[in-house]
């Protein structure tokens, strides 16, 4: 039996290729062949963020790059709006309060996307904050909030936009320059299936300016320091080396994939697992659901906990179940990154077979169904 399928919303399955690539004898940072690696690796992410601007990296996981993302713009006693609709909105607030800044939280029920008038109140109602802190795929929920119009709001005052795309970058499309999102963070075991262990963050001009001024307490999270050593293809410190020779690889497979073609085929899986969950009677926990996953209640009478525990231990399927409140009562399934049509279709025939094992009256077969006729009309075939 294969061991294990891995559906969660990070760590990511690991493309063979990518795992070839790293596996290579290791090179030192300081020389030309990792040089001319790390230069193709910045310009891949400059494509994949869809920016001029440079794209830092970090040896650090995803929550590197987040206080990264708080420490070199902000100052002590700085007012931020936070939007907290899940685990990672409340991260943000966290962090902002480890540091002095005085957090304005807009909680947001969970499972619902964050209303951008709600933001301008708060912006109206506190002039002085300098950012608005929000997820753009909230990984605990499976909730997509609104970045375009946020950055249209943001866009007016001084505050800069700051979107945690950790587990949304290279799912579905997110152009920095475009949006005009000031900072953008995202990290390696998401979309770009390695393992976990590089972070990157990109900022734009009104947030550099911010920059110059800010004054919480930093050393290795140096945002400048690492920008002026990368423009040299140098980093400040030892990069995550072999994960950057995967990044460089994994860069690769997404540009033959082509960034279009990527986010549809996101948009197709999700559409597949959403109507085969809804076809087995369920509901989708999320009211704005993101391309990189699907959010379900668990029927009436089962425990998502007992139902995802049983199918890793009878079926070797990974799902996660939910957090906090949404313990006992949802299941997510990532089909972020390394993920084909046929993917889902095991994730829903597992879920059929694990709710019935579970004594849900379930009708076999028909979330397959379902999922097959979504994801075949979605890529334009014959349902
Ligand atoms: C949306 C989001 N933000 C932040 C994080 C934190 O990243 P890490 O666990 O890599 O520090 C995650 C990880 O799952 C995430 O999904």
């Amino acid at each position: 039996m294969k061991k294990i399928r891995l559906l969660t919303p990070g760590p990511t399955p690991v493309p063979e290729r990518l795992s070839l690539r790293m596996a290579q004898p290791i090179v030192h940072h300081r020389s030309p062949e990792f040089e001319q690696v790390f230069a193709r690796v910045r310009e891949g992410l400059q494509w994949l963020f869809q920016t001029k601007q440079d794209v830092v990296q970090f040896a650090a996981s995803g929550t590197g790059a987040m206080e990264a993302a708080l420490v070199n713009f902000l100052r002590k006693g700085d007012t931020a709006v936070v939007v907290d609709g899940g685990k990672f909105g409340e991260r943000w607030a966290k962090l902002a309060k480890s540091y002095g800044v005085s957090g304005v939280t807009l909680k947001v029920e969970w499972g619902n996307p964050v209303d951008p008038a709600a933001v301008e109140r708060a912006l109206k109602e506190y002039p002085g904050a300098k950012a608005v802190f929000v997820q753009a795929n909230e990984s605990s929920t499976g909730v997509a909030h609104p970045v375009q119009k946020l950055a249209q709001v943001t866009q007016k005052t001084g505050a800069i936009l700051v979107v945690d795309a950790i587990s949304a970058l290279g799912a579905f499309d997110l152009p920095f320059d475009a949006w005009g999102i000031d900072v953008m963070v995202s990290a390696c075991h998401k979309a770009l299936g390695l393992p976990p262990g590089v972070a990157f963050l990109a900022a734009n001009e009104k947030a550099w300016k911010l920059n110059e001024t800010a004054d919480l307490p930093r050393f290795y999270f140096d945002l400048k320091r690492e920008r002026d050593n990368q423009r040299k293809n140098q980093t400040a410190w030892t990069p995550a080396i072999a994960l950057v020779e995967g990044l460089d690889e994994s860069l690769q497979m997404f540009r033959e994939e082509g960034l279009e073609a990527t986010f549809a085929r996101h948009e197709r899986l999700a559409r597949g697992a959403r109507a085969g969950m809804q076809a087995l009677g369920l509901q989708l926990y999320s009211k704005a659901p993101s391309a990189a996953m699907t959010t379900v209640l668990a029927p009436d009478g089962i425990d998502s906990e007992k139902l995802v525990k049983h199918l890793f231990k009878q079926y070797g399927i990974k799902l996660v179940g939910g957090q906090d409140a949404a313990k006992g009562k949802i299941f997510r399934i990532a089909h972020l990154g390394y993920f084909d049509d046929f993917d889902v279709l095991i994730v829903v025939g597992a879920i059929e077979r694990g709710l019935s094992d579970l004594g849900a009256r379930i009708q076999l077969g028909s979330g397959l169904s379902a999922a097959q006729k979504a994801m075949a009309q979605a890529s334009g075939a014959a349902a």
